[in-house]
C-alpha cells in the first residue's frame, strides 16, 4: 500500500502552488491530498497530557449519526466515562438543524478535528476536497462522492453563525492519561490528521514495528486511539522501548462489519468493560476495548435516506455500506494471538469460532 502522502511524492498543496521551471506543475485531484497543515508529527505528543481519566470512550467516525449519539452518551454516563470525539462527526447531517444539534452535543465533550471539520472550518478554499487523502487504490469515484458530499455540508455548516469558527478552534490532537498509561487521541495516525498508516493493511506491512518503536520514543505514548480509515483494527506491540497499543474504532457511526448494522468505539479503562466487548488488549493495568454500539438503526436509515435522497452523493456511495456493512469482518479487525476477550456478533448473539494463530 502506498500512502497518501508518499503517492504525491511529499509535495503538499502549499509547494504545488509554486511553478517549476516555468511551468505551472498539475495540483493534486481534491479527496487525494494531505493539506500542510494536516502534519503534527508523533513528537507533538510528548505533552502533558490535557485529559485524566479513569474511563474514557473515543468515538471517531460519528458521521452525523444522532442515534448513535444517543447511544454514546448513554453509555458514557452509565458509568461516569469520559468522551472525546476524535473528529468527523460531521458528514451526513446535511440538515442545518441535525448538524447544529450534533456540533452543539459534541462540543460539549472533548472533541478533535477531523478532516471533515477542518475542511469544513477553512475561511480559504485550498483545493482539498474532502480532505480524506484516499490512496491511490481508492476509485475515483468514491473520491468525486466525498468531495460532494462535503460541498453539500458545507451549506448546512454556514446556515447558522459560529458553527466554522468553533470547529476551528479545536485542536488536532489530545493528550490523556488513564492509570498512568498515556493515551494519544488523533484522527488518521500518529503524524497526520488524515494519515492512512492505523489501517490493518498499514499496520501488516514490514517495518512497522521499527517504525512504531521511534514512534513511542518520539511521543511517550502508549496507547494510540484513532479513526479515519472508518475500517476497524487493534494491534497490540512488544517493541524494544516497551508495550504499545494502536486501537482504530473504524466508525461510531456506522457498520463497521459485514452483515451488521452496529457501530464501533474504543473504551480505555483501568477496569473491564461490563459487557463483551469485540475485542479486548491489555497494557499495563489499562483494558483497551473495542466497544459495540448498538443505536437504533431503523431511526438512523430513516433520517439518512431523509437527507439524502436518491442520487444523491451520500446515497450512491454509502446506502450500501449504512444498511450492511462492508466487506470487512472482525477477523480482519483483531489479531487472534493478542486478544484477550471473547469474539461475538453483538446484534445476532451469534459466537464466532476462533481458529487458533
Ligand atoms: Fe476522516
Amino acid at each position: 500500500m502506498r500512502y497518501p502522502a508518499r503517492a504525491i511524492d511529499g509535495v503538499t498543496i502549499d509547494q504545488e502552488r509554486h511553478h517549476h521551471r516555468g511551468k505551472t506543475v498539475a495540483l493534486p485531484e481534491p479527496g487525494r491530498v494531505c493539506p500542510q497543515d494536516y502534519y503534527y508529527g508523533a513528537g507533538s505528543l510528548s505533552r502533558v497530557a490535557e485529559i485524566d481519566a479513569t474511563t474514557l470512550y473515543v468515538v471517531g467516525g460519528l458521521y452525523g449519526n444522532r442515534p448513535a449519539l444517543d447511544a454514546i452518551e448513554l453509555l458514557a454516563t452509565s458509568e461516569r466515562a469520559t468522551l472525546v470525539f476524535n473528529g468527523d462527526f460531521h458528514w451526513f447531517d446535511r440538515n442545518a438543524a441535525n448538524f447544529a444539534e450534533v456540533n452543539h452535543r459534541v462540543l460539549r465533550q472533548h472533541a478533535i478535528r477531523g478532516n471533515v471539520e477542518t475542511e469544513l472550518s477553512r475561511t480559504e478554499e485550498l483545493g482539498a476536497g474532502c480532505g480524506c487523502a484516499y490512496p491511490p487504490e481508492v476509485d475515483q469515484q468514491i473520491v468525486d462522492w466525498s468531495n460532494g458530499i462535503l460541498r453539500e455540508l458545507r451549506v448546512a455548516a454556514q446556515a447558522r453563525g459560529g458553527q466554522c469558527q468553533a470547529l476551528a478552534a479545536l485542536p488536532t490532537t489530545l493528550v490523556a492519561t488513564v492509570g498512568g498509561v498515556r493515551v494519544g487521541i488523533v484522527h488518521g495516525d500518529c503524524e497526520s490528521l488524515a494519515g492512512w498508516r492505523f489501517s490493518a493493511a498499514s499496520l501488516r506491512l514490514p517495518g512497522t514495528q521499527e517504525w512504531l518503536d521511534k514512534v513511542r520514543l518520539r511521543s511517550q505514548i502508549d496507547v494510540f486511539a484513532s479513526s479515519h480509515t472508518c475500517l476497524p483494527v487493534m494491534r497490540s506491540f512488544a517493541l524494544p522501548s516497551g508495550p504499545m497499543v494502536v486501537a482504530n474504532n473504524g466508525a461510531a457511526g456506522m457498520a463497521n462489519f459485514a452483515g451488521t448494522t452496529y457501530g464501533i468505539v474504543t473504551r480505555i479503562s483501568t477496569r473491564p468493560w461490563r459487557g463483551r466487548p469485540l475485542h479486548r488488549a491489555q497494557i499495563g493495568r489499562v483494558f483497551v476495548e473495542a466497544v459495540p454500539l448498538l443505536f437504533d438503526h431503523a431511526h438512523w436509515h430513516s433520517e439518512f435516506l431523509s437527507q439524502w435522497p436518491a442520487g444523491s452523493a451520500a446515497r450512491l456511495s454509502y446506502w450500501e455500506r449504512i444498511a450492511s456493512g462492508p466487506a470487512y469482518t472482525a477477523l480482519d479487525a483483531y489479531h487472534l494471538t493478542d486478544e484477550v476477550g471473547p469474539l461475538h456478533d453483538p446484534t445476532h448473539r451469534v459466537w464466532i469460532h476462533r481458529a487458533s494463530a
